[in-house]
């Protein structure tokens, strides 16, 4: 496909979802998500509570490229939607970030992060950490601008399970991204020159996804396919709001 296509143009590129048989064998849940789990990444450990998310190849495109600027949060007031663990506010900490608002539905998510981040990073001059337990932005202030967010979403268009946990983990669907971008546009929540990236698959229903942004303003871009091999491309797309693409 041609990753430098915006717009229609991109939409009409996206893969369709793959077979559903397919999507559900891709994602059989872990047996052990109502465990305490351990996670490390970049010689940190985090500890992982009951239901709380354990990182994997996916996340590490976004955590990295937090770490590294590569998606760039330094001086800058950033979201983590979906924060999980916390490694997404751990990094952007560590990176010198202006406000880090670490948001989860999971209220056990979001003191996850927040004791992490307290513990790996610490209090630091110029560095705000604001927890936001809420669906998506309800926990953010009135008024708050962002200046880039990331959500690595739950957005696996096929139910894998019946238990709560998992489904929002792993498979609420596009639904959830088409409130996210309502959100984000109605409350005039994205700084002018901000950035909104979104990470997720053909496991996913990419076209509906990346229509929706674009129906409420929001111009997408790729940033980055990961061909794993097997059937799966996940997409790290970029999206701005308005003109300003
Ligand atoms: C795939 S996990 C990603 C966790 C972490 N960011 C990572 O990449 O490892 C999705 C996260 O989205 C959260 N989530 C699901 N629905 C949400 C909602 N309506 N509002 C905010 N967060 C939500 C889940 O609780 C979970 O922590």
């Amino acid at each position: 496909m041609d990753t430098t296509a915006t717009g229609p143009d991109l939409v009409r590129q996206l893969p369709p979802p793959l077979p559903a048989e397919r999507i559900v064998a891709l994602n059989q849940p872990r047996q052990d998500l109502h465990t305490t789990r351990a996670y490390e990444w970049n010689g940190w450990t985090f500890d992982v509570p009951p239901g709380v998310f354990l990182p994997g190849w996916t996340s590490r495109m976004v955590h990295e490229r937090i770490l590294d600027g590569r998606i760039e949060t330094r001086g800058r007031r950033y979201g983590a939607m979906g924060a999980g663990l916390g490694v997404e506010a751990v990094a952007a900490g560590v990176r010198g970030a202006r406000e880090i608002y670490a948001m989860d539905v999971h209220a056990t998510s979001v003191a996850t992060a927040a004791r992490h981040y307290a513990r790996l990073v610490g209090p630091r001059d110029g560095t705000a950490f604001l927890p936001a337990a809420g669906d998506l932005f309800d926990g953010v202030p009135p008024g708050t601008r962002l200046d880039v967010v990331t959500f690595n979403p739950p957005a696996v268009s096929q139910a894998v399970s019946d238990d709560p946990d998992v489904v929002r983990n792993t498979c609420v669907g596009a639904s959830l991204l088409a409130r996210f971008f309502a959100q984000l546009a109605e409350r005039e929540l994205l700084a002018p020159d901000g950035e909104v990236y979104v990470i997720a698959s053909n496991t996913a229903d990419l076209r509906t996804i990346v229509q929706d942004a674009q129906d409420r303003g929001f111009t997408p871009r790729v940033d980055h396919v990961r061909d794993w091999r097997d059937g799966v491309l996940t997409f790290l797309f970029a999206f701005t709001h308005g003109s300003r693409a």
